[in-house]
């Protein structure tokens, strides 16, 4: 028997795509790892997925079957080496630092601030507040000011006017990339993008990316473009890290904050929380694992391999099911401690464990912690689903304070 919250997060999946809770749920019959025709090795076991990621002699995230084949369909070749070659040690190297818990602490702090006391206090004052768009600009203020693309450089390439109405800016920023992110949909069998998708993803992208050059020359130097200027990295590329970017962590953790909110209202665990405020660090871990945004990821095989006693061949495609794995462990519960043998698969692992994974910590963490400063639950006025989308959230989550 499902408890409501996890009802709700099956429904929220099947608005983004109907057939997602299915796959995600029968997708634990694939343990270890199990073939199903025309789509690829399904793996729905921790170790067998930290064995793949972690072996980047015969897996690939370049290949056809895998994220790195369709951004070089759209950015271009060269990300292949942003990916996979030496470039890829390059990158991860020049910006650790800006990913550290203590830069994204400040750049939380100093970007997110304001508008989340303005949260606590609207909320403080009996207003009700829909979460789904508050959260849509909260990422979208964080990825610009990690990116160094201030609101003017925003506005140059989706329009509108940045001195008027900063919120309408992010939210349309989060409307464009979301929908170049849409453009996923249908890479289940094949990665190969169809012509007009490819035209319109190059589109977006560039449009995002016009004000690059701009941007390049004046970003401070502990932001990703001020970084890359000072490494001597092409603006061209810099721009192709700028959309990246963007696109890794604008709707996974959009959706993230937005369904912690729900969830620990329908598990009736925002109470337990206000009483017992040190678990907040174990109710972020828990709405990361029990939501895996990033529900599914892919791999090509690049040479015949032997895995969990079966035999992967050379072209075959691999999916890692992410939401099924960390579900396997249970309901959502913030009294659950570390579970060391899922550790942070949401975030992937090996190589390219995500980047900005601290940023989503503090990101949650802030926002989790200005909702219990209120010292009261909420309730939920108002549920609705996104539709159609290819990271599943809430188009309208309004609460109020009981
Ligand atoms: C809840 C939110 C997020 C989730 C669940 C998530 C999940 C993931 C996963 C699973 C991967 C590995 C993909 C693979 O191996 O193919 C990844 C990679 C990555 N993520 Fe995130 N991500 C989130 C937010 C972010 C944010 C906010 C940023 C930065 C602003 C970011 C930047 C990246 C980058 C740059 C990579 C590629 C790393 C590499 O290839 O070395 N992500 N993410």
């Amino acid at each position: 028997m499902w408890s409501t919250a996890r009802r709700r997060e099956l429904t929220l999946l099947a608005a983004g795509q109907p057939w997602l809770p299915g796959l995600l749920l029968l997708g634990g019959f694939a343990r270890p790892i199990r073939k199903v025709p025309a789509l690829g090795w399904f793996v729905a076991d921790p170790l067998v997925a930290r064995q793949i990621y972690n072996d980047s002699t015969h897996f690939s995230i370049v290949s056809e079957g895998a994220a790195g084949h369709w951004w070089a369909q759209v950015i271009g070749d060269w990300v292949e080496d942003l990916f996979e070659g030496p470039g890829h040690t390059q990158l991860r190297t020049t910006v650790r630092d800006l990913f550290t818990l203590t830069h994204t602490d400040a750049l939380v702090q100093r970007v997110l601030g304001a508008d989340l006391r303005g949260l606590r206090d609207r909320l403080a004052a009996g207003e009700t507040v829909d979460i789904a768009t508050r959260a849509q600009i909260l990422v979208g203020r964080s990825v610009s000011d990690l990116v160094g693309m201030r609101p003017e450089d925003i506005s140059a390439a989706i329009g509108g006017d940045h001195t008027d109405d900063l919120d309408a800016l992010f939210l349309r920023l989060f409307h464009h990339v979301e929908e170049l992110v849409n453009l996923a949909f249908g890479t289940m069998a094949s990665t190969t993008l169809d012509p007009v998708a490819v035209a319109r993803a190059r589109a977006l992208a560039a449009r995002l990316a016009v004000n690059v050059p701009t941007a390049y020359e004046h970003a401070a130097p502990d932001t990703t473009l001020g970084r890359c200027r000072e490494l001597g990295l092409a603006v061209e590329h810099a721009a192709g890290l700028a959309i990246l970017m963007a696109v890794a962590g604008t709707d996974t953790l959009a959706s993230a904050m937005t369904r912690m909110v729900a969830i620990m209202h329908d598990s009736d665990q925002h109470r337990a929380l206000l009483t017992a405020p040190d678990r907040v660090p174990d109710a972020v871990r828990e709405i990361l694992r029990v939501t895996s945004p990033a529900y599914l990821v892919g791999r090509s095989v690049t040479a015949d391999v032997r895995i969990a006693g079966r035999d992967l061949r050379a072209g075959e495609h691999v999916k890692i099911l992410t939401w099924t794995i960390n579900n396997a462990v249970g309901g959502f519960d913030i009294h659950r401690d570390y579970v060391p043998e899922t550790r942070q698969l949401w975030f992937g692992g090996g190589r390219h464990l995500c980047l900005g994974a601290q940023l989503v910590h503090s990101e949650l963490t802030a926002l989790l912690e200005s909702l219990i400063a209120t010292g009261r639950p909420w309730e939920v006025v108002e549920r609705r689903y996104r539709r159609k989308v290819f990271i599943p959230t809430y188009e309208t989550l309004r609460i109020r304070l009981v």
